[in-house]
C-alpha cells in the first residue's frame, strides 16, 4: 500500500517509522516531511492545511492510505476531502476535530453529557470576562482562547493584572486572530496531568500506554509554557483503576456523544486529564495524536500501526486487539535556545547517527525523530541543519524507567548544535512517584 503521511514533525516521523514497519507497506510519501523524515519517505512539497496538493499527490502517487496527523488540517477538513475523493484516511472529519478546533465547543458538549471537567463560562467580550474574573475573585484564572493558537491559546492568570493583560490580547489585539473571538475561562484545576492517547472508529476505544508531557521550558517546570519538551510513558500515576475509571466515565462516554451529536470520530482522540482529588476530569481534547506523547508512545506498540489504523477507518478496530510492550520510554527534546520564543535556526547538526548505526541503535530500543531539520544533501555528506524551535525528539525504551532515563539522556548527550538546549529532568517527578520501576498501564 502507498501510503501519504499529512505533516512535517516528529510526531510524523514517529509515525512514519512505524509505518514503514508494516509488511504491507509499500511507498511512504510525507507533505511537506522534513530533513530528517526524508530518509525514511519521499517529501514532498506543500503545506499541510493544503488539500488541493494532498488530492494531487494522492492521484498521482496512487496513494491506497492517507493519515492527517496534524491538527490543522484536520480541523479544516482535509480527512474530509481525502475521503470524498475515495482515499482511505486515518483522522477524523472537520466536524469531528472540533473537540479540539473549539474550545467553547468541546467545554459545551461536556457540559451537555456530564463528562469531568473544570467549572467554565463562555465569552465574546472581553469587560465581560474580566468581570466575572473580578466577580469570582479566584486566582490563578484560566483563559482560553477558543480556536488553535499553536498550543498558546491558554493562560494561567495568577492575579487581576496578568489576567486583563490575557484578555487584552487574545480578544482585543487578536494575537491568536479569530480564534480569540471567544473565550473560555474555567476554574484552575490542581492535580497530576496525564496523556491518554487512544485509538477509536467511534465504536470501540483503545487506549494506548499512558503518558506525561513536560510542558514548561525549563527544569523544575518553571518557564513559558512549550509544545512539550519531553515526555515519560507509562504514566506511574495512572494505576490501572484510575484507567478503568476512565474508560467508563470519560473514553467510553466522549465516544458516544459524539456519535449522538452526529459528529463520529474516528482517528486519534487525546485526553489531556488532570487527576484532582475529585477524581479524573478532562484538560483538553485532541483531535490527534500528542507531539512529543507520539514520540514515547508509538515505539512501544508492538501491533502493526498500518493494520490499526486501517481498522479505524473501517470501524473494525473491535476485531484486532492493539498490544504493547511492557517496557518505559522516555523522550527528550532537543530544541534550539531562545525556543518557545525566538531563535536562531540554520545550524549544523553533529552527532547524528549514520544509516546503519541508526538501524542499530533502533534494535536496541533507541530513536532519534525529526522535528525541525532542514532538507539538505544530506547523502552527500553534508550535515543536516537545524530549521524549528523544537528540533530532534530522542527516545529510549528500556526495562523500567529510570534506565530507559540514563538510556535517553547518555543517546540525546551524542548530539550538538549551536544553542541546542534540553530539559534535564524529563522523569524525575514520576521517579518521585515511587512505583516509577513497576510500569502500569
Ligand atoms: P490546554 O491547551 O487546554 O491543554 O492547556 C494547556 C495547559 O494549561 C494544560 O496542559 C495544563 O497544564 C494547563 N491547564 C489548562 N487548563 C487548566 C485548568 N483548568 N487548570 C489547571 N491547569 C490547566
Ligand atoms: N504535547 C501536547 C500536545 O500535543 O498537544
Amino acid at each position: 500500500m502507498n501510503i501519504l503521511v499529512i505533516g512535517g514533525g516528529g510526531r510524523e516521523h514517529a509515525i512514519i517509522k512505524k509505518l514503514k514497519c508494516s509488511p504491507d507497506a509499500g511507498s511512504i510519501y510525507a507533505m511537506p516531511g522534513n530533513g530528517g523524515i526524508a530518509r525514511d519517505a519521499v517529501c514532498l512539497a506543500g503545506a499541510a492545511t493544503d488539500a488541493e496538493a494532498a488530492l494531487r499527490y494522492a492521484k498521482e502517487y496512487a496513494v491506497d492510505f492517507a493519515v492527517v496527523s496534524p491538527d490543522e488540517p484536520l480541523v479544516q477538513g482535509v480527512a474530509d476531502k481525502l475521503r470524498e475523493a475515495g482515499v482511505r484516511t486515518f483522522g477524523p472529519s472537520a466536524k469531528a476535530a472540533a473537540l479540539e478546533g473549539s474550545k467553547v465547543f468541546a467545554k459545551n458538549f461536556m457540559q451537555k453529557y456530564g463528562i469531568p471537567t473544570a467549572r467554565y463560562e463562555v465569552f465574546d467580550d472581553s469587560a465581560r470576562a474580566l468581570a466575572y474574573i473580578t466577580a469570582q475573585g479566584a486566582y490563578p484564572a484560566v483563559i482560553k482562547a477558543d480556536g488553535l493558537a499553536l498550543g498558546k491559546g491558554v493562560v494561567i492568570a495568577a492575579d487581576f493584572a496578568e489576567a486583563e493583560a490575557a484578555l487584552r490580547r487574545v480578544m482585543e489585539e487578536k494575537a491568536f486572530g479569530a480564534s480569540g473571538n471567544r473565550v473560555v475561562v474555567e476554574e484552575f484545576l490542581s492535580g497530576t496531568e496525564v496523556t491518554v492517547l487512544t485509538f477509536t472508529d467511534s465504536k470501540t476505544v483503545a487506549p494506548l500506554v499512558s503518558s506525561m508531557d513536560h510542558k514548561c521550558a525549563f527544569d523544575g517546570d518553571e518557564g513559558p509554557n512549550t509544545g512539550g519538551m519531553g515526555v515519560i510513558a507509562p504514566n506511574p500515576q495512572y494505576t490501572p483503576e484510575l484507567a478503568a475509571e476512565c474508560m467508563e466515565r470519560i473514553f467510553r462516554p466522549t465516544v458516544e456523544a459524539m456519535n449522538a451529536e452526529g459528529r463520529p470520530f474516528k482517528g486519534c482522540l487525546y485526553f489531556g486529564l488532570m487527576l484532582t482529588a475529585a477524581g479524573p476530569k478532562v484538560v483538553e481534547y485532541n483531535c490527534r495524536f500528542g507531539d512529543p506523547e507520539a514520540e514515547a508512545v508509538l515505539p512501544l506498540l508492538e501491533t502493526d500501526l498500518l493494520t490499526v489504523m486501517q481498522a479505524v477507518e473501517d470501524e473494525r478496530l473491535a476485531e484486532i486487539g492493539v498490544r504493547f510492550r511492557p517496557s518505559a520510554s522516555a523522550c527528550v527534546v532537543l530544541a534550539s535556545g531562545g525556543y518557545p520564543a525566538s531563535y536562531r535556526a540554520g545550524f549544523p547538526i553533529e552527532g547524528l547517527p549514520a544509516p546503519d548505526a541508526e538501524k542499530v541503535a533502533e534494535q536496541r530500543g533507541v530513536y532519534v525523530f525529526h522535528a525541525g531539520t532542514a532538507f539538505s544533501d544530506w547523502g552527500a555528506g553534508k550535515p543536516l541543519v537545524t530549521a524549528g524551535g523544537r528540533v530532534l525528539a530522542v527516545t529510549a525504551l528500556a526495562d523500567d524507567l529510570p534506565q530507559a532515563i540514563q538510556k535517553v539522556y547518555e543517546a540525546a548527550g551524542q548530539i550538538r548544535f549551536q544553542d541546542m538546549r534540553f530539559r534535564r529532568d524529563i522523569g524525575r517527578k514520576a521517579l518521585a512517584f515511587g512505583n516509577a520501576e513497576r510500569p502500569s498501564f
